[in-house]
């Protein structure tokens, strides 16, 4: 009845933990219902809901609706749209001014990353990427593009309070094992699951190599502005931060290329909003004739333009979302301080990438399974199921901090902690 490809995809879903996800949907945490599950799986930041939701209300209904919101747009994004991303990327991320032209705009960074994909490899290249990385990498590059996704494990251990540990000798590693099938490098910063950004020395050594072996090399900002504060006490990782676009400015690159959502820092996931950055002007033209199935509805795209044109108003936005992520992070990284289960000190994105390995029986996936489904069954706190990530270390987990707000992620931390301590 289906196709091969159908019938495969049929029983595939998206992520291992959707079943345990929908059962922790069913009987959420609130304050009638205070056993209730704790989602702490997905990537969401709803840290300033209602306060951005109030925004786009009086938006939408102060200001006169343009009437090409209502017509065909580019493909690559409304002009209008691009103008305004181009200036808040360059003004909050770049520092430095940007081409509107460049941009192209998609539903999503899952858009972003399945569209490129289609226009930079052929079916059996190979996208790599340090690991532990987004799960659905995989998905996104493989399903339509049939692209292969290849994973430096080595950084699947615990690394300290630095930069990431990626170093140019693990990109000729993976080089020599994949020839020139290895299409692309893709590094994600701040980094999801562990939160690790690089310097600007690593960003131009591998810079330099991606161009001198023509592999391009694709930075995902997606948590750019999702960074703590790095005032704040009880925050280890002080490392710069360094966007990759200046330097994708500066060497002016075909081989360059830059990712980003509204997903993360603005906490509008719904919204499927994506951006790719490049001054490939080949790409550009390939990416927007696939790009007909991913655009983002233009009342979304005028919404945010309007949004982003009051810099003040964003400006403030940000500094709330950094000291809310910082206080969210603290309160986690506290209560696994606390335990003494070891994590990788975050500069910014969601999450905690943190080692429950002391509490398993065996260091296997089986026994990493089995105390994720537990944590679950025990105390209705969801994390992130283990495996997807490309870590091939038992036990170690991913917390969102960032999707309930502070009160709920408390009683999460109390009950972790009373369940961990029963098992110690
Ligand atoms: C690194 C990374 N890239 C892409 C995405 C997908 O984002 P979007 O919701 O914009 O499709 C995510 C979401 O978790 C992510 O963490």
């Amino acid at each position: 009845m289906l196709s091969q490809r159908g019938r495969q995809t049929a029983d595939e879903p998206l992520r291992p933990d959707f079943a345990l996800f929908n059962r922790a949907a069913e009987n959420p945490y609130g304050p009638e219902n205070p056993t209730g599950a704790i989602t702490l799986c997905i990537a969401e930041n709803h840290l300033q809901w209602p306060y951005l939701r109030d925004r786009l209300q009086e938006i939408a209904r102060m200001r006169p609706w343009p009437d090409w919101i209502a017509a065909y747009a580019s493909l690559a994004g409304a002009p209008e749209f691009r103008e305004s991303v181009a200036r808040f990327v360059g003004l909050h991320i770049a520092g430095q001014p940007l081409n509107a032209d460049l941009f192209c705009a998609s539903a999503g960074a899952t858009a972003v990353v399945e569209v490129s994909a289609l226009c930079l490899g052929d079916a059996g290249d190979y996208a790599v990427f340090p690991a532990p990385a987004y799960q659905a990498y995989l998905p996104d590059i493989n399903n339509k593009a049939g692209l292969l996704r290849h994973d430096i494990a080595e950084y699947a251990k615990p690394f300290g309070s630095g930069y990431h540990p990626l170093s140019v000798d693990e990109l000729d590693a993976a080089r020599a094992t994949l020839g020139d099938r290895f299409r692309m490098l893709v590094l994600t910063q701040p980094d999801n699951p562990t939160g690790a950004v690089y310097s600007e020395d690593q960003l131009r050594a591998f810079t330099d190599w991606c161009i001198s072996h023509r592999i391009h090399l694709i930075v995902n900002e997606i948590y750019a502005l999702s960074q703590f504060r790095r005032d704040a006490p009880g925050i280890d990782n002080r490392s710069d931060y360094t966007s990759f676009l200046p330097l994708l400015e500066e060497r002016d690159s075909p081989y360059l290329h830059w990712w980003y959502s509204f997903s993360k820092d603005f906490g509008v996931s719904g919204f499927r909003v994506g951006l790719l950055y490049s001054r490939n002007e080949t790409f550009r033209r390939a990416y927007t004739n696939f790009n007909a199935p991913h655009q983002i509805s233009n009342l979304t795209q005028w919404l945010l333009a309007e949004l982003l044109r009051d810099d003040r108003w964003v400006t403030d936005f940000l500094d709330n979302n950094r000291r809310l992520l910082t206080a969210a992070y603290r309160s986690v990284a506290d209560t696994l301080d606390e335990l003494k289960v070891p994590y990788t000190p975050a500069r910014g994105s969601l999450f905690v990438w943190a080692d429950f390995s002391g509490y398993l029986p065996e260091r296997t996936r089986a026994a990493s399974e089995k105390l994720w489904g537990e944590i679950f069954t025990h105390t209705g706190v969801l994390l992130t199921a283990p495996g997807g990530l490309g870590q091939p270390d038992a036990g170690w987990y991913r917390i969102v901090y960032s999707g309930v707000g502070p009160e709920e992620l408390g009683e999460a931390m109390r009950r972790l902690r009373e369940f961990l301590n029963r098992l110690a």
